[in-house]
């Protein structure tokens, strides 16, 4: 964490603090999609579909029946509430990467006893003091804060929260670690055993391997708010860069890729055409795709090796009646 780039801000009276860690990664959307575009397969990633816009299409995804990973998580989490009263300290320190759904930390802070501190990691500033805000709202024994930061990059344990006693334990719900590569996750996690220390322990929702045509109902949803999702990038490059799209001859394109162990989407640009932007043009093909999204899945095994091997091992974890949802609680080695 470069120092300079630190700044405290006044901010707001609900939260005890609020760091900027000015994340490269937010401003860089324009040369991602230069770069995407320019490159063999192109391909942009996908946490450039999360604008307010995307986010909520993404909340329409997790109501589809098809989309089975949200609605299994939060009843696996709502299940084992009484398991974390036990296993984990009371004062815990708790850090959530990402804070997407109140509804996810919420269960989760009601369940553990008395947890002292709560600090909000996510790269979307408006939408990191929002959610940061509504639990400082919720509850009133617990100090709120909040660090804007690419979790992606390394980030030092912030020293206004470096309270010998208590323990720290990280939370990272929704699968959302499917996105990185198995060597960025691992990397990811490294970074996270890091932040939580010696005494630390890491709660983390995993989508699991399962029969193909679940994933690709899930990810082809019939209502089309998948197929929305996905387009949105398109609409982001229309809105935000001036791009000289036709968004109606882009399709949705989403499958299990079983050989990999990943779900992974595309756009698929069904003429030949041209995108402009500014002065340069990218030229697709017909039937050539833009890789928006890859998806991870790991058997119990799989994740538990990937722990391992980044410095945590798994304590316990939990899957639903399906087998289709894990939670791991994993302690640092
Ligand atoms: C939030 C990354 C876990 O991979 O299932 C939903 C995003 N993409 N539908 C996922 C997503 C298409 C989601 N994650």
């Amino acid at each position: 964490m470069d120092e300079e780039n630190i700044k405290d801000e006044e901010n707001s009276k609900e939260l005890d603090y609020f760091i900027d860690i000015k994340p490269k990664k937010s401003i860089e959307f324009y040369e991602a999609v230069l770069e995407g575009l320019s490159s063999p397969q192109k391909a942009i990633s996908p946490k450039f579909f999360y604008d307010e816009r995307g986010s909520k299409i993404f909340d329409k995804i997790c109501d589809t029946p098809e989309y089975y990973l949200t609605r299994t998580e939060v009843a696996l989490l709502n299940d084992i509430q009484e398991e974390l009263y036990s296993l984990i300290e009371p004062g815990s320190v708790v850090v959530e990467y990402g804070c997407g759904s109140s509804i996810k930390i919420k269960a989760l802070l009601s369940a553990l006893p008395e947890p002292s501190h709560y600090i909000a990691i996510d790269i979307s500033k408006s939408h990191l003091i929002l959610t940061a805000k509504e639990i400082a709202s919720n509850y009133h024994n617990i100090s709120v804060a909040a660090i804007c930061a690419d979790f992606m990059e390394p980030i030092d344990w912030p020293e206004k929260a470096s309270f010998e006693s208590l323990k720290r334990l990280a939370f990272f719900p929704g699968s959302t670690i499917g996105n990185l590569k198995p060597g960025e996750a691992s990397q990811f996690l490294r970074y996270a055993r890091h932040l939580v220390g010696d005494e630390g322990t890491f709660l983390i929702g995993v989508d699991m391997k399962k029969d193909a045509e679940v994933f690709n109902r899930a990810y082809n949803d019939s209502e089309g708010h998948t197929a929305d999702f996905n387009l949105n990038l398109l609409h982001r490059m229309k809105n935000e860069l001036g791009a000289d799209i036709n968004i109606s001859q882009f399709s949705h394109n989403a499958f299990y890729n079983e050989k990999l162990g990943r779900v992974e989407m595309h756009l698929i640009s069904d003429i030949k055409q041209v995108i402009k932007i500014n002065s340069l043009e990218f030229l697709f093909e017909k039937g050539e795709s833009i890789h928006t999204e890859c998806s991870y899945k790991y058997s119990v095994k799989e994740f538990s090796e990937l722990a391992k091997k980044s410095g945590f091992s798994v304590l316990k974890n939990w899957s639903d009646k399906k087998n289709f949802f894990s939670i791991y609680l994993m302690k640092a080695i």
